[in-house]
């Protein structure tokens, strides 16, 4: 298959370093497309891809065509490619940009629009996506084979999810890394070196998500076999609670949710 990646960056490189694992391209039938000579340059080096700054030349003769430009690029990318669009597959990732106004720019029918995190730059990523009505079965799967390629992959048949995803899984790791620097952190002030402190909390916290893929069970049953009477976790979590982390956590991802769909009205008309 013959991809284009306009947009070298974080999810562009995440994707073709991808690709190129799961072997669904071969280097000589990669091009990533970016404005900036840097990013070429290390598209070229790491990968050993091919590398341009036409959008339009790229995306001529491909097979898909991925869109891995922040949003507010989108408008002038989709108007110098979308004269060149035939029968390609175009994903976008752009953040907020809905599936109508790609499909409306671009004035071509084949899209999907995709929301990866940035765990896929290791084969972790969580990726929801969604596609137009026009999507061939054929193009589908292709679409599925290349977002698999990162990770986990969910497909919404209703593309309002895609702004929920966002706001959990797309901006998801971010929060996280928060909690396990503040966790690190903590473990210092009480005395742990630092490097001690970080591998445990590495640990704690990819053998707790691990644990709870593997064993089925709801969060609040693992958290109480951990949880002893009158115990130090139970300490612990009474501070947490009455420091209002639940709320906390919804105010929060109410907040990114609500700047995923501002970003989205902005990019429509
Ligand atoms: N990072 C995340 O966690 C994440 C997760 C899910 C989805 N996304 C989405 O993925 C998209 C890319 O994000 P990113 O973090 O990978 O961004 P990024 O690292 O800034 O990469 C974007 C690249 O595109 C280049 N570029 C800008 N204008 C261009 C143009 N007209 N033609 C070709 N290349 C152009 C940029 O060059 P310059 O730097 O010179 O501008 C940059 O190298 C965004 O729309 C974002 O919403 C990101």
């Amino acid at each position: 298959m013959k991809v284009a990646v306009i947009g070298g960056g974080t999810m562009g490189g995440a994707l073709v370093k991808s690709i190129l694992r799961a072997r669904l391209a071969a280097k000589g039938d990669i091009i990533v497309s970016d404005v900036s000579r840097e990013r070429r340059e290390l598209a070229r080096k790491k990968y050993g891809v091919a590398v341009g700054d036409d959008n339009a030349a790229a995306v001529k003769g491909v097979d898909a065509v991925i869109l891995a430009i922040k949003p507010q690029e989108m408008d002038g990318v989709m108007e110098q490619i979308s004269a060149h669009l035939k029968s390609q597959l175009v994903i976008s990732i752009a953040a907020g940009v809905s599936l109508e106004t790609i499909c409306r720019r671009l004035k071509y029918g084949a899209v999907v629009r995709a929301m990866p995190n940035t765990p896929a730059q290791v084969g972790r990523g969580m990726t929801v996506w969604t596609s137009s009505k026009e999507l061939s079965a054929e193009k589908y799967d292709t679409a599925r084979l290349i977002l698999s390629s990162m990770g986990e992959e969910l497909h919404f048949a209703d593309e309002r999810y895609l702004d929920m995803a966002t706001a959990i899984s797309g901006s998801g790791p971010a929060y996280v890394f928060l909690f396990i620097e503040a966790l690190i952190d903590a473990g210092v002030h009480i005395g742990l070196p630092r490097d001690t402190a970080q591998k445990l909390v590495i640990e704690t916290v990819a053998g707790s998500a691990e644990a709870m893929k593997k064993m089925s069970k709801h969060p609040a049953e693992l958290r109480n076999m951990v949880t002893s009477p009158g115990g130090t976790t139970s300490e612990a979590l009474l501070r947490l609670e009455s420091g209002g982390l639940r709320s906390l956590v919804v105010n929060a991802v109410t907040a990114a949710y609500e700047k995923a769909k501002s970003i989205g009205a902005k990019q429509q008309g």
